[in-house]
């Protein structure tokens, strides 16, 4: 997969004012280059107004989170419908701050990533370890059972919207352990076994997968150059958007240059 894909998740920041900002900023950055899949996803109270700002650019809308319910009396909670309405075209699910914060399971995450998948929204599925897990040499074991229990019952049809973002819990927010560009190519490869055993190896080489953790303007190239990393999911880095684009160029000079050796 040559055109790589960069995904900006704002997180719970910006206000209204620093949403219209950023996101005008970034289209007009993405104006000037191609080759190159980019989404952003702000939260819920900044969808529509960001929407607008992405309509007719090169930049799609995506969302944080959504409940797995058409309608109903679920308080609090945003229906795949409600981000269909607002233009969203991907959804970011099994985040590990949902699931280590917020108590998310793999059963309650299935449910989701199946509904979003069914109503027609692509899903960027979330996994990766903590600390402890990865230096009880666990990595595998958890990448296995997120994957096998996460994405357990879906439909055949449905597989090509579907992205995986490895994020090792250790390695997100600047916490100073970051991932080195080894260690993402081997868990990318041990994700992509995994899914070629559960849907098959077209599948699996069809498959996005993008590394998120820490990346930076600084560590993009290296990250991106890798072999079976397909793109990013930039945190701290997306509110920025000199850093965001800087990250983003990183990723169209590394399809190119596969494209150019291939
Ligand atoms: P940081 O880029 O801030 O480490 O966040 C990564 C992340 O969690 C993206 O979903």
């Amino acid at each position: 997969m040559s055109r790589k894909f960069i995904i900006g998740n704002w997180k719970m920041h910006t206000t209204s004012a620093e949403a219209r900002q950023l996101a005008k900023a970034v289209v007009v950055g993405m104006s000037r280059v191609a080759r190159v899949s980019v989404a952003i996803c702000p939260p819920f109270p900044y969808l529509a107004l960001v929407g607008e700002i992405l309509k007719g650019s090169r930049v799609a809308l995506g969302a944080q989170n959504l409940y797995p319910e058409k309608e109903g009396a679920f308080t609090g909670e945003v229906s795949p419908t409600m981000l269909l309405d607002l233009g969203c075209k991907y959804v970011i699910l099994g985040h590990s701050e949902r699931r280590h914060k917020l108590g998310e399971s793999d059963t309650f995450i299935n449910h989701k990533v199946r509904v979003a998948l069914a109503a027609g929204l692509n899903v960027i599925f979330c996994v990766g370890e903590t600390l402890v897990q990865r230096n009880a040499g666990r990595t595998k074991t958890v990448l296995d059972r997120q994957l096998v229990q996460g994405l357990a019952h879906l439909s055949a049809v449905t597989l090509t919207r579907l992205i995986i973002a490895y994020e090792p819990v250790w390695a997100i927010g600047s916490t100073g352990h970051d991932a080195t560009p080894q260690q993402v190519q081997e868990a990318h490869a041990i994700i992509r076994h995994r899914f070629g055993r559960m849907f098959g190896t077209k599948s699996a080489e069809a498959l996005s997968i993008q590394y998120g953790g820490s990346v930076k303007p600084k560590n993009a190239t290296a990250l991106l150059s890798r072999l079976g990393v397909d793109g990013a999911l930039i945190g701290g880095a997306s509110l920025h958007a000199s850093q965001f684009l800087a990250i983003v160029r990183a990723g169209i000079n590394e399809a190119q240059t596969e494209e150019e050796s291939a």
